[in-house]
Order: C-alpha cells, then sequence, then structure tokens
C-alpha cells in the first residue's frame, strides 16, 4: 500500500530501463484536505512534483488517517511516513527547545510570529528539530488560538474557573491553563469533537481555521477571541527518506515547504478576515471584548517550564525582534 512505502523503499525502485521511477510521498495531517493544512499540503506536493519534473508526486494522508499529530511525529521516525504537517503541540515531547514557542501572550501579531520564524531564530529552531531524528523542513502556521466552550461567554479568567478544557499534549499548554482555573484535559485532536459532543470536556482552544475547519459550532456555542497563544506549524520530513536524497533532491523538498507554508498563511489570512462571520453565521456568539491583560498575569508561570531549563535569552530574543 502506498500509503506505507516509505522513501527508502521508493527511492530504491528503478525503472526496468535504469531511469528513475516516480516516487510518491505521503503527507499527514490532522484535518480536512480543503482546511489551511489541505491547502498547504497540496502546495507542497504541486512545488515538488514540478521542481522535481515528475519524479516526485504525493498525496495527502488527511484529517487523522494516520493518528494524532505524536502518532505521525512518530512515524515519521521509523519511516512509515514521509512528510508531516503539524501544529507545536506534541513537538515539544520529542524537541523541548520548541516548547518556547508555546509561551502564551509571546507573540505580538502575526506579524511578529512570522518574522520570528522566518528569521534566525526560526532557524536555529529547525536545526534542533534536525538533532532529534527529525527534519524540520519549514516553518507554517496555525494561527491564534482562542477559547471555545458550551457553557458561558469567557470574558476573564473568572469565566473559565472549573471548566473541563481540552488541550494539546502540550506541558506549556496545560500548565498555563491551570494557572487561568480551568481543568485541562490534554487529548490527542481526532478524539476531540465526540468528546466535545458528549461533553467529556466543555471547551477547547484553537485558531478561527480550526474552528471553522472542524465545524465545532455543531458541539460548541461560545467563541472567545482570546488569542491567548499562536500556534506555529512544522513541516517535517522523516529522515529516513531525506537521508537517501541527493542535494538537488533534498533542495526541492525545501522549496515545497517553503510554497506549502505560504500557502497555508495566506488561508489563515482569509480565515482572519473572514472567520468571525463565517462563525456567527453557523450559529457560534464571538466574544470579542477581552481584556487579555489579566489573562497574560496569571499565565505567566507556565514561562518556568521553559526557562528553568533553557533560561530567558530566548524569549527575550523572540521578544526583540520587530
Ligand atoms: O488542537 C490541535 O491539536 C491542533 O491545533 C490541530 C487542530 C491538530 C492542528 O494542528
Amino acid at each position: 500500500m502506498k500509503h506505507f512505502m516509505t522513501g527508502l523503499v521508493a527511492a530504491a525502485a528503478i525503472t526496468a530501463g535504469g531511469a528513475q521511477a516516480e516516487q510518491s510521498i505521503v503527507i499527514g495531517h490532522a484535518l480536512s484536505p480543503q482546511s489551511h493544512y489541505g491547502l498547504g499540503a497540496d502546495a507542497f506536493i504541486e512545488k515538488l512534483s514540478e521542481l522535481s519534473g515528475g519524479e516526485f508526486t504525493g498525496e495527502q494522508a488527511p484529517a487523522g488517517q494516520l493518528g494524532g499529530e505524536r502518532d505521525m511525529i512518530e512515524g515519521l521516525q521509523i519511516g512509515s511516513l514521509d512528510v508531516v504537517i503539524t501544529s507545536t503541540g506534541p513537538l515539544g515531547n520529542f524537541v523541548p527547545e520548541v516548547y518556547v514557542l508555546d509561551l502564551p501572550f509571546l507573540f505580538r501579531d502575526y506579524d511578529h510570529a512570522r518574522n520570528v520564524l522566518d528569521g534566525d531564530i526560526g532557524k536555529e529552531l529547525l536545526a534542533k528539530i534536525d538533532q532529534n531524528n527529525l527534519v524540520g523542513l519549514a516553518w507554517s502556521e496555525n494561527g491564534f488560538r482562542h477559547v471555545t466552550n458550551s457553557q458561558r461567554p469567557v470574558r476573564t479568567p473568572e469565566d473559565l474557573d472549573g471548566l473541563k478544557l481540552r488541550t494539546m499534549e502540550n506541558k506549556v499548554h496545560m500548565e498555563a491553563f491551570s494557572d487561568l482555573g480551568a481543568a485541562p484535559t490534554p487529548m490527542a485532536f481526532p478524539e476531540l469533537f465526540t468528546a466535545l459532543q458528549q461533553g467529556v470536556v466543555d471547551g477547547q482552544e484553537n485558531p478561527i481555521t480550526v474552528i471553522s475547519a472542524s465545524k465545532f459550532w455543531e458541539v460548541q456555542k461560545y467563541v472567545s477571541l482570546t488569542g491567548h497563544v499562536y500556534s506555529p506549524v512544522a513541516i517535517l520530513a522523516s529522515p529516513i527518506l531525506l537521508d537517501s536524497l541527493s542535494d538537488e533532491q533534498r533542495g526541492w523538498f525545501d522549496e515545497a515547504a517553503k510554497a506549502s507554508a505560504a500557502a497555508t498563511r495566506a488561508e489563515v489570512n482569509r480565515l482572519e478576515d473572514e472567520g468571525v462571520a463565517l462563525l456567527r453565521e453557523n450559529g457560534m456568539e464571538v466574544i470579542t471584548d477581552i481584556d487579555k491583560a489579566p489573562f497574560a498575569e496569571l499565565a505567566e508561570p507556565a514561562y518556568a517550564i521553559y526557562t528553568d531549563e533553557y533560561g530567558t535569552e530566548m524569549v527575550d530574543r523572540i521578544k526583540a525582534v520587530e
């Protein structure tokens, strides 16, 4: 089955005439083919195919078909998957230095986050990923995360009190929501919709991109534009595949990842402009009048999860980027 054909096996396939066989890669991600991740996966495949003159083609394994993001990252390490488009949610479990990107209220806005990730800091963190049996191709984007729930409008940290809130499997996020008074419940994304539907959790937090792609309005009434954390995306590849490539082929993957990030960010921009109206049209109550300062103050202790280990230098460098 194509899905489980590793890069190495495919690279070894040579046609009878000696020409390089077409190699089909699989890109795993958690969302629908129409989502910002799906558009990013399409752009990746298109650019890779164009640059390689058709030597590489590809297909998406969307919607968590191959498991949650943590499972897919493990798939890269054992070579059962070629490329993954993933939030940093579970990535800190593999590359702890990346936790710095998950700190609440660190990034001021989209320009700030993109300038950090496209600059020296982004490159340094990709290099850290490369030291952990993964290949970091590029940074892409999920967006600023907001709280949704089925119980009440959230305007202040007190409104979060006791709310059972699904978080990603990320200890910085869990600590932040615990500091804010919620009851954080880590869970892989493929389980989330049913958990919301059955009331196992009251709410969750994700960017507008994900709330709309996942139709969370079917199971959530309130969305509060807390923008409490920026959610970067890493485009990762299997070292087993990448080590089998020539320098020229590796260059095609780097370019494909850049094209993917650009397509995804364009869709994030579109949904930042049009998404709130879409959520309202679908019956959600959107709470916009939120004073973020008390949220930021209460979530501050979560920084220690990163700074106790690595100090404050990287945090300061990120804040200093214009
Ligand atoms: O909430 C998550 O787990 C992530 O934001 C998601 C939806 C899988 C996208 O990376």
